[in-house]
């Protein structure tokens, strides 16, 4: 099929690629014309496994462009396009300004186009919002000159390739019939295994919020266990806690007497909270949009306020036990929300930087791929300084955050970080370190009571 990106940042650009590995002609349109141009001379705009083989892969089949001047080739728009978080709800300026500009394409139009939304909107926007535009701009009716989809995207930041190209199911919120048709066929053409669930278009929307409250929920379930196991009298650990709740057979199944590890078991782990550029902008809206209806949604709120003070209790933690951190150096391991991106936005390492700094701390932070972002908010910064080697960081600090948990950081031993360190306060927030493997050290590791002189 012949499709258009709307908006090409991690999902229309991941979307898209993955749509020509499958065998599509895909145009992608962004007002951003340096990522336009970035990309026609294929250089990446943001780090992502298996992206960068995907551009070389299907560089015949893709067209970039920061113009859109006709949908009469296209059978199917995609609507990418960014929607932040503004105060507690989102921004829905730039999803209304791209169904203005379809809309008016579609005027022209001769065929049954159909419009996919696929940025995570509140429930009601696709049917209130952007279909009076688009009929408004087109001069045009949905259902009848051309078709309204709303598919909500699940992939990860990490793995989306891998997400994207198996997905456990696809979900088509349709306005009428004919594009519920021709959605279902597109995607099961393509993902034969995958469930299709075929709904209305606030029910997609739902899913997406949904499954964007439910992850969070079991981190901060996680984490409100680890609080308490922190303080709990004889030490008590988080870690084997949560191990020995998923070993019920309800969570991971026995089959033929093997095992079943479901992923969900990687959201039950206790850490410094979560972060990225959907759980918590995502979780915010949810509960305006339920306050808005009237609705108190006490435990969604619960869990925004457990994630927003874990990295506030960590800094106490290491300021009980080593007193103020106020003048002194300290090391931050990781700048992206999680390993295998670039992606900063609501990093729980942003977050403790700029804590410290508020504290006059001086910090040094690594991280493999994400120094260059995290410059762009920070890099005015005098008293943070940028490591690209890892000891670098770690050199004559007193403390040291290991924050995300890249590969390169479960390789440090404690004999590492004593050589480096002037103090050796290492504070795990992942749990990525055997405890046992800490013990000349001053370890501090999140779920688990403190075990060295203060
Ligand atoms: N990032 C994720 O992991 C993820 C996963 C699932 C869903 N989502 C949702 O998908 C949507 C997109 O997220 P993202 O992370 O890809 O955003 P992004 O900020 O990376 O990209 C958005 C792109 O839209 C472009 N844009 C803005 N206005 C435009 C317009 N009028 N016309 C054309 N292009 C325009 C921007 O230039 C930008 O390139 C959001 O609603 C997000 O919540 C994101």
């Amino acid at each position: 099929m012949n499709i258009i990106i709307v908006g090409v940042g991690y999902v229309g650009l991941v979307t898209g690629l993955c749509f020509a590995k499958l065998g599509h002609q895909v145009y992608f349109f962004d007002i951003d014309s340096n990522k336009i141009n970035r990309l026609k001379n294929g250089k990446l705009t943001f780090y992502e496994p298996d992206i960068k083989e995907l551009l070389i892969e299907t560089k015949d089949v893709v067209h970039f462009s920061d113009e859109l001047n006709d949908l009469n080739d296209y059978e199917i728009i995609f609507i990418c396009i960014g929607t932040p978080t503004t105060g507690n709800g989102i921004d829905l300026s730039y999803v209304k300004k791209s169904a203005e500009k379809i809309g008016s394409l579609l005027k022209e139009g001769r065929r049954y186009p159909v419009i996919v939304v696929k940025s995570t909107v509140l429930p009601g926007t696709t049917k209130n919002i952007v279909l009076p535009i688009l009929e408004k701009f087109s001069n045009k009716n949905a259902g009848k000159d051309f078709g309204l989809c709303m598919n909500p995207e699940f992939l990860r930041e990490g793995s989306a390739v891998e997400d994207f190209l198996n997905p456990d199911r696809v979900v088509i919120g349709s306005f009428s019939d004919k594009e519920k048709k021709i959605m279902g066929e597109f995607y099961t053409a393509m993902f034969e295994n995958a469930d299709i669930i075929n709904t209305n278009l606030t029910t997609a929307e739902i899913v997406k919020y949904t499954s964007n409250s439910f992850f969070p929920l079991l981190i901060s379930f996680s984490n409100e266990v680890a609080n308490i196991c922190e303080i709990a009298g004889e030490k008590a650990d988080a870690e084997e806690v949560l191990n020995a709740l998923w070993l019920d057979r309800r969570i991971s199944p026995l089959i033929d007497g093997k095992r079943l590890k479901p992923g969900i078991t990687h959201y039950l782990k206790a850490g410094c909270g979560f972060g990225g550029s959907c759980f918590p902008k995502d979780l915010r809206a949810f509960i305006q949009f339920s306050k808005n209806l009237d609705y108190k949604p006490n435990l969604l709120e619960s869990i925004l306020y457990v994630n927003d003070f874990r990295i506030t209790n960590l800094i106490k933690r290491v300021e009980e036990s080593i007193g103020s951190l106020k003048g002194r150096s300290v090391a931050v391991l990781g700048l992206s929300f999680k390993p295998d991106t670039d992606d900063i936005r609501e990093s729980p390492s942003i977050k403790l930087i700029s804590e410290l700094l508020m504290r006059k701390t001086k910090v040094k932070a690594h991280d493999p791929v994400a120094i260059e972002n995290t410059k762009k908010i920070l890099g005015n910064e005098k008293n943070l300084e940028f490591c690209d080697d890892v000891f670098d960081a770690l050199k004559g600090t007193d403390a040291c955050f290991v924050v995300t948990s890249w590969e390169d950081y479960f390789k440090i031993s404690q004999d590492d970080f004593k050589k480096f360190m002037k103090d050796t306060v290492v504070i795990d927030c992942r749990r990525i370190y055997n405890p046992n493997n800490m013990n000349k050290i001053k370890y501090i590791g999140v779920g688990l009571k403190d075990d060295f002189e203060k």
